[in-house]
């Protein structure tokens, strides 16, 4: 088994190093090599993408990856950027489902910025689509117009097997949980998504024991905060996937705590936090790596297939949790605040 490790920006080679850290604990023979994504890409090889981490990943069973981007590559031109390689490489492996678990952990509910009884019991599947939208419909770019001024353009486009094919990934993930999903969408203004809903009814007559429902994706922001625990799992689109997972990250405390999973039609997958690279924090010793340890979990239960050490590394989480160790972003009164790397230490003595 071969896991292409992709560190990446800011924060990413702090938390990679603990998820890192884990998976070596565990002890059971994967294979690891090391990439440069993103800025850190562009700096070694000019490129946010080099050749030579793409030949990797396609290479390796998995990708773990940390994050990506820089304040100081704002300047560069758009597809030298760090976030293109992070769209490219999504899009050159296939990764077309995007699974973004939000679970709330008991200690972590006085963490989180709603009232515990919203939020305690929170389990809550997002499934993003995650190679199609607005993120890479043509036609795209900024131009003049003939009146001098700019115009920006993109795209929200989606064929009718794209959306077939994540909406099968919710439908069978909801089958091995509460058996409902809720597709999100803007049937009500966007005909792309008018689209989307149509497909995810046709779909639903293969799943008659899941309950099928259909939420406005305004409507969805909103009941997010609401009334979490109506939901069992969420599907949609690129754009409000990103949206919305955002938000109901920080139903669980903090974005910090996010893992995910972005997979292809054979399992393959890459594993990254759903949070940022936080530049601002890098270096400081200071981030959550606890969404990378997860992510690392989601791999070795999705790729490969070993459910026993995702359910270990799990319960290590939680057991660094309950015996009190937290990182600044879920820090609370009497609590014991430890940096990025005592928190990988707490999870592998954990283990
Ligand atoms: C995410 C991120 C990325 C996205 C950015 C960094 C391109 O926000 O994984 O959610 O928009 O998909
Ligand atoms: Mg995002």
């Amino acid at each position: 088994m071969k896991i292409a490790v992709l560190p990446g920006d800011g924060i990413g080679p702090e938390i990679v190093a603990q998820a890192v850290k884990v998976l070596k604990a565990l002890n059971i023979g994967l294979g690891m090599e090391e990439a440069p994504i993103g800025g850190a890409g562009y700096e070694a090889a000019g490129d946010p993408l080099p050749d030579a981490t793409l030949a990797l990943a396609k290479a390796a069973d998995a990708v773990l990856l940390g994050a990506v981007g820089d304040w100081k590559y704002d300047k560069l031109e758009r597809h030298l950027r760090p976030e293109r390689g992070l769209l490219r490489i999504r899009k050159e492996l296939n990764l077309f489902a995007n699974l973004r678990p939000a679970v709330l952990y008991p200690e972590l509910a006085s963490a989180s910025t709603l009232k515990p009884e919203v939020v305690s019991g929170l389990d809550i599947m997002i499934v993003r689509e995650l190679t199609g939208d607005i993120y890479f419909g043509q036609p795209r770019g900024i131009s003049t117009l003939e009146n001098g001024e700019r115009e920006g353009i993109n795209t929200m486009r989606y064929n009718e097997s794209e959306i077939k094919r994540i909406g099968r990934v919710a439908f069978e993930i909801a089958m091995k949980r509460n058996r409902k999903v809720c597709s999100v969408d803007k049937a009500n203004v966007l005909e792309t998504t008018e689209l989307w809903r149509q497909v995810m009814i046709e779909l639903s007559k293969e799943y008659p024991q899941v309950e099928l429902s259909h939420m406005y994706v305004d409507n969805a922001a909103m009941q997010l905060i609401r009334a979490p625990k109506q939901f069992d799992v969420m599907v949609t689109g690129n754009i409000f996937g990103d949206i919305l997972s955002d938000e109901a990250s920080m139903l669980t405390g903090s974005i910090g705590m996010l893992p995910s999973a972005s997979l292809d039609a054979n399992n393959k997958g890459m594993y990254e936090p759903s949070h940022g690279s936080a530049p601002d924090i890098a270096g400081k010793d200071v981030a959550n790596p606890l969404a990378t340890i997860l992510s690392a979990a989601m791999m070795l239960r999705y790729t490969f297939n070993d459910e026993a050490n995702a359910v270990r590394i799990e319960d290590a989480v939680k057991k660094a949790l309950a015996q009190g160790y937290r990182t600044a972003d879920i820090w609370t009164e009497g609590t014991n605040k430890v940096g990025c790397a005592a928190m990988g230490d707490a999870v592998v003595a954990a283990l």
